[in-house]
């Protein structure tokens, strides 16, 4: 459980599903991160309960500590494929603009470089996919390597430990 000023990160659970599916249905919303049928937002929510339990982090629906209301998604999501920790934002469209994206990622970045004293912290980003690369590049994230993600082209941003040797 993580808060910061504005927001409550808490891990995502298959309770979740419905809030999940209503996220991903906008088209604004899943234009580079796709969207849900309810199987898959439950294999996904399942998976995510994983990764929980067996790594100790996972992705976390993000809720306003002034409403209470579930306004989008953060945290970590390990990938197996590319052997990397990644950083994840996805917001409701009527929350953009207010620097939640970048509130929650800077609290999983803390968190993920502390408590978890991960070495590496990746976003995969779509080229064309301009507010999220906005995003990575307030919070300090530099491009690395050109990838594939889910069948699409990506850009892997990443950002290392802060006390990482610059030259390794
Ligand atoms: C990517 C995404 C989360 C970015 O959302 P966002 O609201 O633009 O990003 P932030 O939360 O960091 O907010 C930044 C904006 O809020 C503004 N802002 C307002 N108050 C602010 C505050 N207190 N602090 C910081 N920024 C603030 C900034 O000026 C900036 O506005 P601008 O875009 O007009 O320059 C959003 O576009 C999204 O959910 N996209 C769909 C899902 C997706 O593609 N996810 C990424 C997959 S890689």
């Amino acid at each position: 459980m993580i808060t910061t000023e504005r927001l409550r990160l808490r891990p995502a659970t298959t309770a979740d599903v419905d809030f999940w599916i209503e996220l991903h249905a906008d088209p604004e919303v899943n234009q580079f991160v796709g969207a849900y049928t309810r199987d898959r937002a439950e294999a996904r929510l399942r998976d995510i309960e994983d990764s929980w339990a067996a790594r100790g982090y996972g992705l976390c629906v993000v809720e306003s500590l002034a409403t209470g209301e579930a306004i989008g998604r953060s945290g970590l999501n390990w990938w197996d494929q590319f052997g990397e920790t990644e950083v994840g934002w996805t917001f409701a469209r009527g929350h953009w603009g207010n620097g939640y994206a970048t509130e929650a990622a800077r609290a999983v970045l803390d968190w993920g470089f502390g408590d978890l004293e991960l070495k590496r912290i990746t976003a995969m980003i779509h080229a064309e996919n301009h507010a999220s690369i906005a995003v990575a590049e307030r919070l300090g994230f530099t491009p690395r390597r050109e990838d594939e993600i889910l069948g699409k082209p990506c850009t892997v941003w990443a950002l290392d430990h802060p006390d990482s040797d610059p030259r390794a």
